[in-house]
């Protein structure tokens, strides 16, 4: 192992940079060369990369995005997009790959590292969707959820202020682990899970009984994976039904995406960056780093790929309901 690349695809999460910071300083004390491509497995194809010093990821601890840039890059899924993209990574003399995003990233990681194997790859789980197999946590998880509970904090204050319920839309694609850990956090009166049917009779009768028990306001917090046809249907379904409360509708949407990483994440995003270029040091390929009791370990990409099912804390979904009473 000589020269490695890094970069960072799929939806950009925040950690993103301080991974990137540890996969280039550790890269260069070990004595390796390192690249930094742009835009993703995009830059692959076009050639768009540079080479990296350790004066490159300074002060970017802080920032949320990603300085490398991202995209989901569609050509790379051919054979003629990754045939491309190893041609220029040849020409460069780069014969390590550090690969940070989430299970799209990962697949096309996997596919370019089977037609191609004399270049080495390495998974670092980047995704604030927590979706993966294979880590507790993903980068970015953390600030994210964070930045949700103090989004709902807010609407929470003008939701008492007014006696109003209100429904809450949060990103997490096919997971409910945002929406979980925020309502959680917030004291949601209900959490609507993609992991758990909940009929909308039921969320019904719950909302009344939380009235009748004299809440003044309630939130419920909707995944955006959810199985009941979006945010606005479920209002509309439950206007109908409640009428002792003024109702309203709150996409957060990509806000949910930015700001500066937690200190949780920094960490992580440190832990994986650095155990992404000494496992590839130590001759490893085709793996994502991950963590797991507060331990790094490593899980086949194949393997974190084909268990798609994340599991929710069972003690998180038990008392969703009996401590929002
Ligand atoms: O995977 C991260 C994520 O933010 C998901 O939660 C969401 O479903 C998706 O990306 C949105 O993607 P885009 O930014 O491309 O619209």
């Amino acid at each position: 192992l000589s020269k490695i690349a890094v970069l960072t695809s799929g939806g950009d999460a925040p950690g993103m940079n301080p991974c990137i910071r540890a996969v280039v300083r550790t890269a260069l004390y070990n004595g390796l060369q390192v690249v930094g491509v742009r835009q993703g497995y995009q830059g692959l194809i076009d050639n768009n990369m540079y080479d990296m010093n350790n004066r490159s990821v300074s002060n970017i601890l802080n920032l949320g995005g990603t300085i490398l840039k991202t995209a989901r890059c569609l050509p790379f899924r051919t054979e003629e997009g990754m045939e491309l993209a190893y041609k220029n990574l040849k020409a460069r003399g780069i014969d390590g790959l550090v690969v940070i995003g989430g299970d799209g990233t990962f697949t096309g990681a996997l596919r370019f590292s089977k037609k191609f194997p004399d270049i080495a790859v390495i998974g670092v789980p980047g995704t604030i969707d927590n979706d993966l197999y294979g880590s507790t946590y993903t980068l970015g998880f953390d600030t994210a959820t964070n930045t949700v509970i103090e989004a709902i904090d807010k609407i929470r204050d003008t939701a008492d202020a007014h006696d109003r319920l209100f429904f809450i839309e949060v990103m997490g694609r096919d997971s409910g682990a945002i929406a979980l850990r925020a309502g959680i956090s917030c004291g949601a009166e209900a959490i609507l899970l993609p992991e758990k049917e909940t009929a909308i009779e039921e969320l019904i009768v719950s909302l009344k009984a939380g009235h009748y028990n004299k809440k003044s306001s309630s939130i419920v917090i909707v995944a955006e994976g959810d199985k009941h046809g979006g945010v606005y249907d479920i209002a509309k379904a439950v206007e109908k039904e409640v009428k002792n409360y003024d109702i309203k509708v709150t996409i957060l949407g990509h806000l949910q995406r930015g700001g500066s990483p937690s200190s949780f994440d920094r960490i992580l995003g440190s832990r994986l960056g650095f155990a992404a270029v000494n496992a590839m040091i130590a001759g490893k390929t085709q793996q994502m780093v991950g963590l797991q009791a507060n331990n790094i370990v490593l899980t086949s990409l194949e393997e974190a790929l084909n268990q798609h099912e994340f599991k929710l804390e069972e003690d998180l979904m038990q008392m969703m309901e009996i401590l929002s009473i």
